[in-house]
């Protein structure tokens, strides 16, 4: 691989050994997949902070690189991590246990010490002072697979589909591998899938699109993907859905990303709405759910929205709502009334963590939770809690 002077310094431990050591990585991990230089990136997002996800091996790691004085060399924030950090009951069924607090608290040490900032989201790209650090065109590295899809779908900002350890090792060198969505010719789609239905998708409905797209498409290069999504949290909902069900890390949505598609497809796939109905019926709810959950991705302002609209056509639900959102978002529910009006229908409220990367699957063996996120319902069932999908109104209303 060509390194400039500065990255060859780098290398040689000019800079310390923290930095020499991530950047051997990033030089190896790009010579694996073939790529001939290092890029300059302007952000970093790493995933992979929850003690219950990365556990003690995650946590040795994070410290060493601490120890050794790692510091991050652009702006970093942070995936979720395993509880609330101001609410430790904030999470249904469950008990954070003195391991799970004394691990994780120490993770965050770490990445404090790094100067990671503690946005504690998967969502990074709703925060301001990301978005207003970015233009079209951004080189960044970014783990969360739905972010990656976000970012290079609807910001146009360009990322590999970093692994949360590589993201690190990016944040610290302030460069990644140039490869795949960093190279404008691999971001022409090579594949469309036409949506024929004459209705907006909602959140539900798009993420399970993203998993129909997913699984018809095998190709590292993204498809284009013609669809009318209701909004940004159904937008939001099918690009997860598509890093889930798949190894995408684009998608070319016509009137959403920035950029020109090129004329590189060779392949047009049509999907109708019976093709989504039998899809839509197959992932279902198995039975009444005991909790509707909102918020995997972290919640966006339209299904707050979305979900205060459906409690207040049909009342408070028999099943408990669960909400899993940023920080920044809460405190702009907050302030507009909308956290006020939910709290009053009982909607719990969860921050820095979710469902998923919390202890939750192993307090709710048995639990029927129905949500409107393809992602959760596939991490869930994976972690043995019985799982539906549907949308925000229909989970309202079959709880009403
Ligand atoms: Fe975020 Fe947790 Fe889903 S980290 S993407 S809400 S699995």
């Amino acid at each position: 691989m060509y390194l400039t002077a500065e990255e060859e310094r780098m290398l040689e431990g000019e800079y310390g050994p923290a930095k020499a050591i991530a950047l051997r990585v990033l030089v190896k991990v790009g010579e694996a997949v073939g790529a001939n230089r290092l890029i300059a990136i302007k952000h970093a997002h790493v995933s992979g902070a929850s003690y219950m996800t990365i556990g003690e091996a995650g946590r040795r790691f994070l410290e060493d690189l601490a120890r050794m004085g790692a510091k991050v060399s652009v702006p970093t924030t942070v995936n979720p991590v395993s509880y609330d950090l101001e609410d430790l009951e904030a999470i249904p069924f469950t008990r954070i246990e003195p391991k799970v607090m004394k691990g994780q608290a120490a993770i965050l040490r770490a990445l404090k010490s790094m100067g990671v900032e503690l946005t504690l989201t998967c969502t990074p790209y709703y925060l301001e002072e990301v978005a207003s650090r970015l233009s079209t065109g951004d080189h960044v590295a970014w783990g969360e697979s739905s972010a990656v899809a976000y970012a290079n779908s609807v910001l146009g900002v360009w990322t590999n589909r970093e692994g949360g350890p590589i993201a690190l090792m990016a944040a610290i060198t302030g460069r990644t591998y140039y490869y795949g969505p960093h190279d404008p010719k691999w971001r022409r789609p090579v594949r469309a899938f036409r949506v024929s239905i004459a209705k907006p998708l909602d959140t539900a409905e798009a993420g399970v699109l993203g998993y129909m797209v997913a699984s018809m498409h095998e190709e590292e290069r993204p498809p284009l993907v013609d669809a009318w999504f209701g909004g940004d949290g159904a937008l939001k909902e099918f690009l997860a859905a598509v890093g889930t069900a798949g190894n995408l890390a684009m998608v070319y949505i016509p009137g959403v990303t920035p950029g020109d598609p090129g004329d590189e497809i060779s392949e047009v796939v049509t999907i109708g709405y019976e093709d989504l109905r039998s899809e839509m019926e197959r992932l279902a709810p198995p039975t009444q759910p005991e909790i509707l959950y909102v918020g995997c991705p972290h919640s966006s302002v339209q299904e707050l929205r979305e979900l205060a609209a459906a409690l207040k056509k049909y009342g408070r639900p028999k099943a408990r709502i669960v909400v899993s959102l940023s920080r920044g978002l809460y405190l702009k529910a907050l302030r507009e009334g909308l956290l006020a009006f939910l709290s009053g229908y009982g909607v719990e409220f969860v921050r820095d963590t979710c469902l998923i990367v919390s202890p939750f699957s192993k307090f709710s063996r048995g639990v029927v939770v129905a949500t409107n996120s393809y992602k959760a319902y596939h991490y869930l069932s994976r972690k043995g809690v019985k799982a539906g999908i549907a949308s925000i109104t229909q989970m309202v209303r079959m709880s009403a």
